[in-house]
Order: structure tokens, then C-alpha cells, then sequence
């Protein structure tokens, strides 16, 4: 099955006009240096051509220095920054439309992804996309957006990774369901009482990923998985009800694709997020890479399985409730869900109060319509409004 807006045409071969150029914005974050790291290796297929960053003027500085991209944006002002390198959010778009630019991997996080994701598409660009927000939030234009400019969308994300490698050769009508796995984060076997008033700390450890804190925040509410199951739906078109998530503590298989004849593929490696991303700039084919270990089912022990435990952590069934509504309800979900995890990060939020902020947003705006873009934007902008008063009125 091929996703909406991928076509089949390989793109990460060596070619007689040299390596393909790759703009990655979100360079300093977890996965825009993992993605350092493969381009690295292959030297021969890649070249970062765009390189951006948020506010982290030294480490951009740091990579500019080893890449010489043709192109360095800095959204954040900072009077140290070079007079050539963008400036601004338009920087991402910039960077994502360099005439250089075959593949841009969106490594930023958060919605602010999203308007450079649609451009990359719109100039018909292949998009490896970690920023999950970016289909939460505008799920069907940007699909529409691929499809209307022969721009590709390939999942960065290891669970769609694993769903994509699943489905290779596959047709839809052979599909039954997706089951996406969740490691199900720091407070797994947790009591309610005890999640409600975990720190910062406690949720920032999170049992077998590396990652950024928006996300591991994510992954402690199960608000990740939850946005996973909405990026999947829009990702390979398959309906809500065929959509399950399993909790897998180990991490090892990514995810699973049942069929319509009882047979179940799975995906599996260790936990690194350097081989999706990998794979994201080679799909279809593989191409040899030293960067992950050898594979070894014995040194792993067992793997072991859990049924989700929805009453201690009510973001996965928010996140998918809002999915099924739709129009703006994914984007008042993420939006808020942004809103909240900045707010808990900076200590005016209690753990448990990320739930019931988002619950409570979703409740206020989530009927909104959200056909449009603009209509999306403004209800994620109301989202993040009515969180902060929330917040500040009982400060
Ligand atoms: N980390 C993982 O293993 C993982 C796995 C799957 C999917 N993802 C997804 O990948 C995305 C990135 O996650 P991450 O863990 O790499 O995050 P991260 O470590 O926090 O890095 C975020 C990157 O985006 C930049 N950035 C932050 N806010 C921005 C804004 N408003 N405008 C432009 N750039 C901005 C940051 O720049 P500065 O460094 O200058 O702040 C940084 O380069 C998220 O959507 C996440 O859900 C991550």
C-alpha cells in the first residue's frame, strides 16, 4: 500500500549529479542531530544543504562550521548570528524551499512545523517527517497538499516507520488493523494518585528513548501515542476503529500490521532513531549503514505486552476522541497539549493538570469547524489562549 502522497520513485541512490541535497530544519534538537549523524555516514547519497534551529545560536554555529550548509536559519534573534543566515519563522520555510533541497527532514517540534512542511510539498519536495504536529494539526491538507503536488510524505516516526515497512507491496483492501506500540513511558505501573503529582524530573526520565522534553513529556502522558494514532490515520489512510495501541515496555517492535487473513507483521530493532530516519531518506530501498548495532534476540531477554491503562492516563483517549471528531478538534487536542506540557515544564502546571487543562480545552473549543488552514491556525491559537488564562487565573 502506498500511503497518500508517496510515490514508489527510490530518490536515495548515489546519482551522476552527486548526493541528493537535504534541508533539515530542527537541526539542533534530538532528531535533527541523529539525522547529523546519518548524514554523515553516507556521504556519497546526502548532503545537508539547509540547517535551522530555534534559539540554540552555538550549536547551530557548531554545525555550520562542520557542514558548510548553503543555507542557516535562526528563528530566535541573536546578535551574534551571521548577517547571511535567515532570521525568523520564515526562516523554516526558507529552508524548506532551497532550490538545493530535494529532502527535507521537519525535525522541529510542535506545530510551528507545519507551515514549512506544506511549502516543502507544494514545491513537490520529499518530506521525512518527525513533526508529527504537523498532521495532527492540518492532517487532510497536508495530505491533499502531497497529493496536488506530487510532494512525498515519509514518516520519520518509528511506529510509522514500522507500518510503512510492514505494508510494502500490500494493497489497502488487504489491511485489517494497525496496532501501534507505546512503551508506555516513566509511570507505566504507576497508581493514579502518584502520576497526578509526579515532577518534572520523574517524567522526564523516560525508560528507553533519548528524546527531546515536548516529547517525553508526550510519552509520560501517553499524549505521544495519541498523536501517533491521528499521524497514522492520516498517514495510511485508515480509519479510527482499526487503529489500536499496545503497551510494549521494551521498545523493540515499533509497531504491527494485522491482515485480513490473520496474518501479523512487525517491525523490530533496537531503539535508535537513526534507523527510521535512515529509512525515511531512502524508501523504498535500505542501503548499508554501520550506525546501529547487530540485531541480538538473545542479549534482549523477553518481550512483553499490556493493554493500555486508559483511566491512568486519559491523553490517549482524549487525543483520539478529537481524532474521530475532527475538523479543529485535533488542533485544539495538540495545541492546548503544547500549551500544557510548556507550562508543567516551567513548573505552573501539576503533572495531572496537563489532562484536565487539555480536557477542559477541547471541551470549550473543540467543536469548532477547521476546514481551512486559517481556520486551524486560529482555533490552535485559541487553544494556547485558553490554557494560559486557565493557568494564570489559578496561579
Ligand atoms: N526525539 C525523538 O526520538 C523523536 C521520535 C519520534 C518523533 N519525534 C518528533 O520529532 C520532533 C522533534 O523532536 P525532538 O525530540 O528532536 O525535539 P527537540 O530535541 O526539542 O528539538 C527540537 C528542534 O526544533 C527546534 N525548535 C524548537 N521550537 C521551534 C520553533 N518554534 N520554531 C523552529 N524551530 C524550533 C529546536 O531548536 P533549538 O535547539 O534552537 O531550541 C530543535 O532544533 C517532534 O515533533 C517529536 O514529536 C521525536
Amino acid at each position: 500500500m502506498t500511503p497518500p502522497g508517496m510515490s514508489a520513485a527510490p530518490i536515495g541512490g548515489a546519482s551522476a549529479a552527486g548526493p541528493v541535497g537535504v534541508a533539515l530544519l530542527g537541526a539542533t534538537g534530538s532528531i535533527g542531530t541523529s539525522a547529523l549523524r546519518v548524514l554523515a555516514r553516507q556521504p556519497d547519497r546526502f548532503v545537508p544543504v539547509a540547517l535551522t534551529a530555534n534559539g540554540n545560536f552555538a550549536a547551530l554555529q557548531e554545525q555550520v562550521a562542520r557542514f558548510s550548509p548553503a543555507y542557516a536559519g535562526l528563528v530566535q534573534s541573536c546578535p551574534d548570528a551571521p548577517a547571511a543566515w535567515g532570521r525568523g519563522p520564515d526562516c523554516l520555510v526558507a529552508a524548506a524551499t532551497h532550490p538545493e533541497a530535494a529532502i527535507v527532514i521537519n525535525a522541529v517540534v510542535g506545530a510551528a512545523g507545519l507551515p514549512a512542511t506544506l511549502a516543502a510539498l507544494r514545491c513537490g519536495k520529499r518530506v521525512a517527517l518527525a513533526n508529527k504536529e504537523t498532521l495532527v494539526v492540518a492532517g487532510g491538507i497536508v495530505t491533499d497538499t502531497a497529493r496536488e503536488h506530487g510532494g512525498e510524505l515519509v514518516p520519520v516516526d518509528s511506529e510509522h516507520s514500522a507500518i510503512l515497512q510492514c505494508l510494502a507491496g500490500r494493497q489497502p483492501h488487504e489491511v485489517r488493523r494497525l496496532l501501534l506500540t507505546a512503551s508506555g513511558g516513566p509511570f507505566r505501573t504507576w497508581p493514579a494518585e502518584r502520576i497526578a503529582t509526579a515532577t518534572r524530573s520523574d517524567a522526564l526520565k523516560h525508560p528507553t528513548w533519548q528524546m527531546g522534553s515536548k516529547i517525553t513529556i508526550d510519552s509520560a502522558t501517553l499524549a505521544n501515542k495519541a498523536l501517533e494514532v491521528i499521524e497514522a490515520h492520516h498517514l495510511f489512510g485508515v480509519p479510527y476503529d482499526r487503529i489500536d495501541v499496545v503497551v510494549h515496555p521494551q521498545s523493540i517492535i515499533h509497531s504491527f500490521v494485522e491482515f485480513v487473513d490473520g496474518s501479523v507483521l512487525a517491525q523490530m530493532g533496537v531503539p535508535s532513531m537513526e534507523l527510521p530516519i535512515l529509512y525515511a531518506l531512502t524508501w523504498p530501498e535500505r542501503v548499508p549503514d554501520s550506525g546501529v548495532p547487530s540485531f541480538d534476540p538473545v542479549a534482549l531477554g523477553g518481550l512483553t505486552f499490556e493493554a493500555v491503562r486508559h483511566e491512568q492516563f486519559p491523553m490517549l483517549g482524549l487525543g483520539i476522541a478529537a481524532g474521530r471528531q475532527g475538523g479543529a478538534a485535533p488542533a485544539v487536542f495538540n495545541a492546548a497539549n503544547e500549551e500544557a506540557v510548556a507550562q508543567f515544564l516551567a513548573g505552573h502546571l501539576s503533572f495531572g493538570g496537563i489532562a484536565e487543562r487539555v480536557a477542559d480545552a477541547l471541551q470549550e473549543l473543540g467543536g469548532s469547524s477547521g476546514d481551512t488552514l486559517d481556520a486551524l491556525l486560529a482555533a490552535d491559537a485559541a487553544a494556547r489562549r485558553h490554557v494560559r488564562s486557565r493557568i494564570v487565573a489559578e496561579l
